[in-house]
């Protein structure tokens, strides 16, 4: 006979953002959690994206600082690049955080399984090929957690020299002199801007009308102008039909019969949810047709016990809204009433120089969702610590509900440019999510001198009032 599966409150399979915090979150209130992993924990976010792309970012940003620093009085030698110390750094600082994740999730008592973990009938959980070996587990809950992978298109088969995916291109020794961005997504603009700033020649190629999908208006213009000033060609509205390898590089092809030669293609095009080696046969669990489980709003999948969180979801896929994913699941499975998450009001943040964040509806989205609204714009030109720090490139916008008097009501949307912003978009985002109006956040105090006095000016003009500007 079968050994008799081991049993806990709830497995999660998948150790990744959404998975690691609803296990954390979970064994803070008492339950006795297992988490499946066959990788190392921290998933995507922690290994092959969030944490490295935005270290290396920082490498850019360092590199600016010193190129720019005799405007301070401080004179160096030209700076130079030892890409293979930036990476040991990268790594250093994924290694302290999967290290800190490690002992949070030991501390709480979770017991993490080293293996592939497949969902069966009646919540069993099957783990194999991994350090653990053939486990097989049961929870009263289980918790669907295994994320996300990169997209390619097709013509664009990854071999990790010429063609890359964000996976590839973290782990790279060196950079190349030229590359083709494919997807001026979030991805495809944080590579673009931190290849260029490290002395790659970048183009973007879009094929939508526009890069940044969500942005306010205002805020792609800033991002164009800034990277068509430092040498990254965008072009939008073409598609890339295909590449044709040469010696060391390959020549891209795209739009009406264009082409460009370069030494490495990036494929930024999005990420498919990882359900097909979930298993899941025996199970009510649904799937739709682009690979996301489907879940209603606490999370909940069709199969009773089970729920699903994170990439795996059609939702926002960002570390934060898994963690928000995870505490709604969570919740549930506590027996409480969860507070389903604002999918159109998440917090977004992208580290691309000069950074975006925002939350909630752009302007225009916020007119096609019939509000008739009102809007504010500030820009960091005037603002004294902008001015301390040397980038006042950027603005600050705010939507609200246009009010019988013509000033703004309900704050709708927050969108940011420039410097710090995504350190500054919290009270935006707090703003936004609790409904507030102009009138209600206007009186609140912002230190002085901070960049933040731009977010207070801009809802204060929003009531008609106004402090400098
Ligand atoms: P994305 O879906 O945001 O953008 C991909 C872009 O590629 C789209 O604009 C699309 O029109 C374009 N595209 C698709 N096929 C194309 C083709 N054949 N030729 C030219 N363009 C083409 O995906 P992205 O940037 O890869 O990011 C994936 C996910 O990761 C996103 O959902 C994003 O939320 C998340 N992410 C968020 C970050 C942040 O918030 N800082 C950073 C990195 C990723």
């Amino acid at each position: 006979m079968a050994d008799q599966p081991e049993q806990f409150d709830v497995v999660i399979i998948g150790g990744g953002p959404g998975g690691y915090a609803a296990a954390l979150y979970g064994a803070g209130l008492g339950l006795n959690i297992a988490m499946v992993e066959r990788d190392k924990v921290g998933g995507t976010c922690l290994h092959r994206g969030c944490i490295p792309a935005k270290e290396l970012l920082e490498t850019a940003s360092v590199l600016r600082t010193v190129e720019g620093s005799a405007e301070f009085g401080i004179t160096t030698s030209e700076p130079t690049l030892d890409f293979s110390a930036t990476q040991a750094r990268k790594q250093k600082v994924v290694d302290q955080l999967t290290k800190g994740l490690e002992g949070l999730l030991k501390g709480r008592k979770v017991t993490t399984f080293h293996g592939t973990g497949t969902l069966h009938a009646d919540r069993e959980v099957r783990v194999a090929g991994g350090e653990s070996g053939d486990v097989t587990l049961r929870g009263d809950a289980v918790i669907l957690a295994s994320g996300s992978a990169t997209r390619t298109i097709p013509g664009f088969d990854v071999d990790g020299e010429v063609v890359v995916t964000s996976d590839e291109l973290l782990a790279l020794d060196r950079l190349p002199d030229r590359a083709a961005v494919i997807g001026g997504g979030a991805i495809g603009c944080e590579f673009a801007s931190m290849m260029s700033d490290l002395g790659t020649d970048v183009t973007v190629l879009e094929a939508l009308p526009k890069i940044l999908p969500g942005c306010d208006e205002d805020v792609t213009k800033v991002v164009l102008r800034s990277f068509k000033k430092r040498g990254i060609d965008v072009r939008t509205g073409v598609a890339v039909t295909g590449h044709d390898r040469g010696e060391g590089g390959t020549t891209v092809s795209f739009g009406d019969g264009e082409s460009l030669e370069v030494d490495l293609v990036v494929v930024s095009v999005g990420r498919r949810p990882l359900s097909e080696s979930l298993g899941l046969e025996g199970t009510a669990v649904e799937v739709d047709d682009r690979g996301f489980v489907v879940v209603d709003e606490a999370c909940r999948t069709a199969e009773p016990g089970v729920w699903a969180i994170g990439d795996l979801v059609a939702t926002p896929a960002l570390a934060h809204v898994g963690f928000a994913e995870g505490i709604v699941a969570i919740d549930a499975i506590l027996g409480e009433e969860p507070i389903g998450v604002d999918y159109a009001a998440v917090p977004w943040c992208i580290y691309c120089h000069p950074e975006v964040a925002f939350a909630g509806y752009s302007e225009s989205a916020a007119k096609e969702a019939g509000f008739d609204v009102v809007t504010s714009k500030h820009r960091f030109t005037g603002n004294g610590r902008a001015m301390i720090v040397g980038e006042t490139e950027g603005l600050v916008k705010v939507i609200a509900e246009k009010q019988g008097d013509g000033t703004g009501g309900r704050i709708l949307g927050v969108h940011m440019v420039g410097p710090w912003v995504t350190e500054q978009l919290g009270q935006g985002y707090l703003a936004v999510n609790w409904e507030a109006t102009a009138a209600e956040v206007g009186r609140f105090i912002q230190p002085h001198p901070t960049m933040s006095e731009l977010f207070g000016e801009t809802i204060m003009s929003l009531t008609g009032r106004s402090l400098h500007g």
